[in-house]
């Protein structure tokens, strides 16, 4: 039976096994997906598993999406302009690193109807997510994107990736359409503390967490009389785009798939 695994630290609120299983079973493949918790120390070793092929393919999460890339072979185009690993495939004998979180967001952009095409995006945060986030918003010709964090060096390293990028001292706020917190704020319901008020403008607040489903910062969004939109969808397709690498079928999503992530 072929193992597949997600990596990353924490790990324990990771819902990619229950998905990968699911569809798994759906298509009478006899592999099995786990979960497992490293640490830095540890990634190097684990992907050598890879190659002694104990181990068929692996998601990668956070803190791990940049620190897997020395020991693979071979990056995707997007994963090495994002410099972000999410998916890795073993392909004739060679370990290559896929980015599918552009794909996954793209996706659920699309699907919303909610053109960003020559709009202003402002992004909350600069942890792992973030630059496939940017790389999808600009193959859909954003206007212009703003990122703000905390810790302002990580944001402005983000420009040595995107040179374009506007930089924003946390806890300011500046005219957008659409909002994306791509923080963990709202993980364990802490709200965001930025100063969000009513404008003409059609806007969207997007949220990058899905579980809870709606976080603090979706709540107030709504409350401004704004879209909202968690990362359920986000997190479906990136998960599709990887099996389609590794199984070369293209799972099915309906209304049970984001069932099946509402139940936990
Ligand atoms: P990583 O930074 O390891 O990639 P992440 O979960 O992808 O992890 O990112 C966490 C994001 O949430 C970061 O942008 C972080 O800001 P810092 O870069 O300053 O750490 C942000 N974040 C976490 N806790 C926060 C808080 N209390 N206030 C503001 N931002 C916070």
């Amino acid at each position: 039976m072929k193992k597949y695994l997600v990596i990353g630290n924490p790990i324990d609120h990771s819902l990619s096994p229950k998905l990968q299983n699911w569809w798994l079973k759906e298509n009478n493949i006899d592999a099995k997906y786990d979960k497992i918790k490293l640490e830095d120390h540890e990634i190097k070793n684990f992907i050598q598993t890879i190659k002694e092929q104990k181990i068929a393919g692996c998601n990668v999460t956070v803190p791990f999406k940049k620190t897997v890339i020395p020991f693979l072979d071979k990056l995707s185009p997007e994963a090495e302009h994002t410099q972000s690993v999410n998916t890795i495939t073993f392909d004739n004998g060679h370990l290559v690193g896929h980015n599918t979180d552009i794909v996954g967001f793209d996706s659920a952009i699309r699907k919303l109807n909610f053109s960003v095409n020559g709009k202003k995006v402002l992004i909350l945060g600069a942890g792992g997510v973030v630059p496939s986030i940017i790389f999808a918003l600009k193959n859909m010709n954003v206007q212009e994107i703003t990122i703000s964090n905390r810790t302002k060096e990580k944001a402005e390293n983000l420009r040595v990736l995107f040179k374009d990028l506007k930089i924003l001292e946390w806890g300011n706020l500046t005219d957008f359409h659409m909002v994306i917190n791509a923080t963990s704020l709202g993980l364990n319901n802490e709200k965001i503390n930025l100063n969000f008020s009513s404008s003409g403008n059609d806007r969207l607040f997007y949220d990058v967490i899905y579980n809870p489903q709606e976080t603090q910062f979706l709540k107030m969004g709504k409350k401004l009389g704004y879209r909202t939109e968690n990362g359920k969808t986000m997190f479906v397709y990136q998960a599709l785009e990887a099996f389609k690498l590794w199984h070369r079928i293209e799972p099915k999503v309906n209304t049970d798939t984001f069932k099946l992530l509402d139940n936990d």
